[in-house]
């Protein structure tokens, strides 16, 4: 398939666009760089031993996109997006903007240039607060953040779009937390900043570039009390892409499919993993609970099985021995 890809030079992006590569697909790419490097594209040519375009763009600029999706493409696998929950709270309207007008600019440009088959990145955060897991797609939805509204606003648009017109395809694939890296650590997660998520707070704290891991609360009704999250290997979740583009035409109008592992690990269990991996102790302390956080959030994964033929195949050893690798051969990241 000839396959565009949205927010490809970041952190999922980058290692779909490898996994499509090395699937025999022609991938185009395009970011606007905002939150990602164009080094990452480089490190994936390199990585597949073959070319790929990638293309300075923003997903608002819908005539430069028009004119791009002209050249003809099979399906669109749309990454685009700001995701910093803290930061959406803050800037609400560009959130709205940038993800939720950005992705109305890209489904216009798509119908105008007759392409309809869609892979878009939603999010376990659409399930909003949840008391019981495993979580199957039909769990009620709702938005706990700014971010999380432009997740519900995206796939409302996506829904009513597939059922005005019903030759549109579209896979909602709802991702559990991300972590790890590919395996020959040269592409990876770069986060700007202070990281929010546990696992590159952890890989940052082992490399150095932090004192300790707050740990966000022990009181938690779980095992060990702290909180319990289905954390899902990037390269696992970029084989979901390859998988979700092979079955498309299978879809009915819009329909949402959870990616995750189907289980939850601990925050003391991602230390313990990590410190495994990094072959040294993680300094960390308990600290009060982090606002807004649920106890324990996995996915019911049996439908991506059942209707993607997929389900993960790396634990979290393996995401953290891979998590590791990347952190330690590049501290700063790609170093801009
Ligand atoms: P990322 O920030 O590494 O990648 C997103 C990319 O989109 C970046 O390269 C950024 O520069 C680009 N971008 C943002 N706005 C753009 C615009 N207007 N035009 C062009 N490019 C733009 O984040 P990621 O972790 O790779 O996330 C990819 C997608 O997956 C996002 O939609 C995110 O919401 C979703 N998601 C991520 C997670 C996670 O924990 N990482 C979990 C669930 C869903
Ligand atoms: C995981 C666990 C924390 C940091 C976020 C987004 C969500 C989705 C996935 C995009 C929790 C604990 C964390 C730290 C800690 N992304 N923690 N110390 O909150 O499950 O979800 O990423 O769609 O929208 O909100 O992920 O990695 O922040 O937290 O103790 O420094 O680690 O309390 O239990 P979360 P996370």
């Amino acid at each position: 398939m000839k396959v565009l890809v949205t927010g490809a030079s970041g952190y999922i992006g980058s290692h779909t666009c490898l996994e499509l590569l090395k699937a025999g697909h022609d991938v185009v790419g395009f970011d606007n760089f905002s939150n990602s490097s164009p080094k990452s594209i480089e490190r994936v040519r390199e990585l597949a031993g073959k070319d790929m375009r990638l293309e300075t763009l923003d997903l608002r600029e819908t005539e430069k996109l028009t004119a791009l999706l002209k050249e003809g493409f099979d399906a669109v696998v749309h990454f685009a997006a700001l995701k910093a929950v803290g930061e959406s709270v803050e800037k609400p309207k560009l959130y709205m903007e940038n993800n939720v007008g950005g992705t109305a600019s890209l489904l216009g440009a798509m119908e105008i240039a007759g392409c309809s088959r869609l892979v878009f990145s939603s999010s376990c955060t659409v399930y909003g607060a949840v008391e019981k897991s495993p979580v199957g797609e039909r769990h009620p939805r709702a938005a706990v953040n700014p971010y999380g509204q432009t997740k519900l606003d995206i796939e409302d648009m996506c829904y009513e779009l597939a059922s005005e017109d019903k030759s549109w395809k579209i896979a909602l694939l709802r991702y559990f937390n991300p972590v790890g890296a590919h395996e020959s650590g040269r592409i990876g997660e770069d986060p700007k900043g202070i990281p929010n998520n546990l696992m590159p707070y952890v890989m940052q704290t082992a490399v150095g570039r932090r004192e300790f891991v707050n740990v966000w609360g022990d009181d938690y009704p779980t095992p060990d009390g702290t909180g319990v999250r289905d954390y899902i290997h990037v390269v696992d979740l970029a084989l979901g892409h390859v998988a979700a583009l092979s079955k498309l035409e299978e879809f009915q109008g819009a329909q949402a499919v959870n990616l995750g592992a189907g289980r939850g690990y601990s925050v003391l269990e991602v230390i313990a993993a990590a410190a495994k991996a990094a072959g040294k102790p993680i300094p960390h302390k308990i600290m009060p609970r982090r606002a807004g956080d649920a106890a324990a959030i996995w996915a019911d994964a049996s439908l991506a099985k059942k209707k993607l033929g997929w389900e993960t195949k790396r634990g979290l050893d393996e995401m953290c021995a891979d998590h590791w690798r990347w952190q330690k051969d590049n501290p700063e990241g790609y170093g801009e």
